[in-house]
C-alpha cells in the first residue's frame, strides 16, 4: 500500500483545523493508517528538513516548527503522495488554488516563513524517509 507522511503544521493545531484537514484527506478516500500529536524537538525537525539546511528561511522554519505542537500521520492509498500534494495546494498559501486546504484555509500572516498548514512528502523516497522519522 502506498503511504505518505501529513504534517498538520503548528499554525494548523493552533487553529482548530485538525478535523478540517483530516476531513478533506478521508473524503477524498484516503485512511489515516496511524497518527500522533508531537512537540517535536530540533533533531527531528532537522532531519526532517535536511534539504533545506543552509537556505534562507531554514531558521525561520525551525522557529516556526518548534512553535507548537504538530499532528503526524500516515496516510494511505493508490497514488497518495502526489493525491495529497494536490489536496494541499501551492506551497505559497495567497497561490494555491481555492479548493485546495492552503488555497481555502491559509494565507500570507505577514511572519517571516511561510505558514502552509500542511507537510505532505514528494516521492517515494521522501516518503519512506520521512514516515522512518516520525513514526
Ligand atoms: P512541505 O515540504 O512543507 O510539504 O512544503 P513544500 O514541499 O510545498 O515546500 P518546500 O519547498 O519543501 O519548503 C518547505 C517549507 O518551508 C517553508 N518555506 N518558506 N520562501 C519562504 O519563505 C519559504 N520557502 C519554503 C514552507 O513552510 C514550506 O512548506
Ligand atoms: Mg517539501
Amino acid at each position: 500500500m502506498t503511504a505518505t507522511l501529513v504534517l498538520i503544521k503548528p499554525d494548523g493545531v493552533r487553529r482548530s483545523l485538525v478535523g478540517e484537514i483530516i476531513r478533506r484527506c478521508e473524503a477524498k478516500g484516503y485512511k489515516v493508517a496511524d497518527l500522533k500529536l508531537v512537540e517535536p524537538n530540533r533533531e527531528i525537525l532537522a532531519k526532517h528538513y535536511a534539504e533545506h539546511e543552509g537556505k534562507p528561511f531554514y531558521e525561520p522554519l525551525m522557529e516556526f516548527m518548534l512553535s507548537g505542537p504538530i499532528v503526524a500521520i500516515r496516510l494511505e492509498g493508490e497514488r497518495v503522495i502526489e493525491g495529497f500534494r494536490s489536496l494541499a495546494g501551492a506551497t505559497d498559501p495567497t497561490l494555491a488554488a481555492p479548493g485546495t486546504i492552503r488555497g481555502d484555509l491559509s494565507r500570507d500572516w505577514g511572519t517571516k516563513v511561510i505558514q502552509n498548514l500542511v507537510h505532505g512528502s514528494d516521492s517515494e523516497e521522501s516518503a519512506a524517509r520521512e514516515l522512518a522519522i516520525w513514526f
